[in-house]
C-alpha cells in the first residue's frame, strides 16, 4: 500500500508511560535538529558535507532505521551525497546501488522528486513490480520492507531527497516523518547557502580578475608606449632646434603643433601609468596623521593659495588607518580642484570631519563654479572632463584616481554640487577601532 502522508497530529494516548517516552522522543528530536543548526551556522567554515553526513547519522538514529540517506538531483539522476548505515550491494557488484537514480516516477526517491511530496511505502514486498522496478528489486536484494522519502524542496523544484529504511515492516510514527522532514528543510538551508556562498565568491574571484587584468593593461600600455615616445620627442625637438624659422612659417606651425602634442600624450600616459598604480604601487594601511598629510599638500600648493588669495581651513583632524602618500594624492586632488575651479571671489575651502560609526567621514567643500548634477558620476571617469584645455588645464584623471584610493581604503567617494553654488566632494575613511581620536 502506498500511502501520501497527510500533515498529521500526534498520537493520543492516556498511559503516562507513553508520555513520558513521547516526551524523551520529542526532546531527543528537537536536540538533534538544534544539533545540526548548529553545524548549519557555522558554513561556510565548516563543508556542505558534514552537514548532510550529520542529517544522514541523526535520521538514522532517530528513526530507527538500517539506513538513511541523502541524495541530490544532478545532471546525470539522482546521486547519493550523504548515507548513515550499510549500503545495498548493486547488481553490478558494487556499493551504492543508489549512486545514481533516474529522476521519473519508477523509483522511490525519483517519485518523491516529481511529485515533490513524501512517499512513505509501508511494506514494499506488498508493492507490485511495475509500479516500483527499482525498489522492488532492491527488497529482493537486502530485505527492505519500509521506506520513508521527503523531498528537499526549495521554492518549486526538489534539490533532492532524504529516506530512511527499514528491514522489518514498521511504518514511521508522525513524530518519525515531522522530523525527516524538518531534516530535508535544514538541508535545503544548507545546500542554498553553500551554493549562494560559492556564486558569491566566484563572482568576488572574476571581477578582482578583471581588475587586476585592467590594471596590468593600463600599466603596460602607459608604461611600454614611453619609449616610442621618447623617440618620437627627441627628433620633434631636433627639428625644433634645426629647422625652425628656416624653411617656412606653416613648417614652423607644424612642428609647433608636433611638440605640444608629444607633451600633451607624456602627460596622458603618465596619468595613466599613475592610475593604474593606485592598486599596484598601494602601501599597507597603516594608522596615519591627516593632519600631517595635509601639512605637505598645502606646501605643494602654496603658490597657488597665495596667488588665489585662497582661504583654506578645517575641522580638528582625525588619524585614519591609511596610505599616507595616497591619502595625500587625494587631498592634493581635492584641493587643486577646489582652487583651480574657482570663480569669481577667492576661494574659500573647507574641510569638515565627522565621525559615523566605523569610518570618518570628510567633507570638502568650496565656494568655485560647481558641477552640473546630470555630471556628477562622469567627473570620477578616467579622462573625462567638463572643460576645454584652454578653459582649465587637466587630462580629467584627478577625480578616478581619487575614487580608486578611496576605494582601496574601503571608503567611498562622491560629490554634491549645483552649478555656480560651489561643490562639496564627500569621502570615508575607515577609523583605526574604538579608542582613536
Ligand atoms: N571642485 C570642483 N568644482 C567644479 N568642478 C569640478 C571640481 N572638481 C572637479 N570638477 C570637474 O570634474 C572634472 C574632472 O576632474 P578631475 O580632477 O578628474 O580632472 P581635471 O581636474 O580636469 O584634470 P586633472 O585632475 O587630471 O589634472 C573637471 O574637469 C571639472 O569639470
Ligand atoms: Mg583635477
Amino acid at each position: 500500500m502506498t500511502i501520501l502522508v497527510p500533515p498529521g497530529t500526534p498520537t493520543d494516548t492516556a498511559q503516562e508511560t507513553k508520555l513520558r517516552q513521547q516526551l524523551a522522543e520529542a526532546r531527543a528530536h528537537q536536540a538533534a535538529t538544534s544539533e545540526i543548526l548548529r553545524i548549519i551556522t557555522r558554513l561556510p567554515t565548516t563543508d556542505l558535507q558534514a552537514v548532510l553526513d550529520a542529517i544522514a547519522a541523526q535520521a538514522a538514529r532517530l528513526c530507527h532505521a538500517r539506513l538513511a540517506a541523502v541524495s541530490r538531483v544532478e545532471k546525470g539522476g539522482l546521486r547519493l551525497a550523504a548515507h548513515h548505515g550499510a549500503l545495498p550491494v548493486s547488481r553490478a557488484g558494487e556499493a551504492g546501488a543508489m549512486a545514481r537514480t533516474p529522476v521519473d516516477r519508477t523509483s522511490v526517491n525519483g517519485r518523491a522528486v516529481v511529485d515533490r511530496r513524501t512517499l512513505h511505502i509501508h511494506d514494499l514486498a506488498a508493492e507490485s513490480e511495475d509500479e516500483f522496478p527499482t525498489a522492488k528489486a532492491l527488497q529482493k536484494r537486502d530485505g527492505t520492507r519500509t521506506i520513508l522519502v521527503v523531498p528537499l524542496l526549495h521554492d518549486d523544484s526538489a534539490l533532492g531527497t532524504i529516506s530512511v529504511r527499514r528491514q522489518r515492516v514498521r511504518p514511521f510514527t508522525t513524530p518519525e516523518i515531522a522530523l525527516l522532514e524538518t531534516f530535508a528543510d535544514q538541508a535545503v538551508v544548507a545546500i542554498e547557502h553553500t551554493r549562494l556562498f560559492q556564486e558569491l565568491e566566484d563572482r568576488t574571484a572574476a571581477l578582482e580578475r578583471s581588475n587586476a587584468e585592467l590594471e596590468q593593461f593600463a600599466y603596460v600600455a602607459s608604461h611600454d608606449l614611453q619609449e616610442p615616445l621618447r623617440t618620437v620627442s627627441s627628433y620633434v625637438q631636433l627639428l625644433a632646434e634645426r629647422y625652425a624659422s628656416r624653411i617656412d612659417a606653416r613648417a614652423d606651425r607644424y612642428i609647433g603643433h608636433s611638440v605640444s602634442a608629444v607633451e600633451r600624450m607624456y602627460t596622458l600616459i603618465n596619468d595613466l601609468l599613475a592610475y593604474s598604480r593606485v592598486g599596484t604601487r598601494g602601501r599597507d594601511l597603516v594608522p596615519t596623521k591627516t593632519a600631517n598629510v595635509l601639512d605637505h599638500v598645502l606646501e605643494g600648493l602654496a603658490t597657488t593659495i597665495r596667488e588665489t588669495a585662497a582661504e583654506i581651513t578645517w575641522d580638528p583632524l582625525p588619524t585614519v588607518r591609511a596610505d599616507a602618500t595616497q591619502l595625500g594624492q587625494l587631498l592634493q586632488n581635492l584641493l587643486g580642484n577646489a582652487l583651480k575651479y574657482r570663480g569669481e571671489r577667492p576661494p574659500r575651502i573647507h574641510i569638515g570631519v565627522q565621525r559615523q560609526g566605523g569610518h570618518w567621514q570628510f567633507a570638502v567643500r568650496d565656494n568655485g563654479i560647481g558641477i552640473d548634477p546630470a555630471y556628477a558620476e562622469r567627473i570620477f571617469l578616467v579622462f573625462q572632463r567638463l572643460h576645454t584645455q584652454d578653459e582649465y588645464s587637466g587630462t580629467g584623471i584627478g577625480l578616478a584616481i581619487c575614487e580608486k584610493i578611496v576605494e582601496r581604503h574601503g571608503g567611498q567617494l562622491w560629490v554634491e554640487s549645483q552649478v555656480g553654488q560651489g561643490a562639496t566632494f564627500f569621502f570615508t575613511l575607515p577609523t583605526l577601532g574604538d579608542d582613536d581620536g
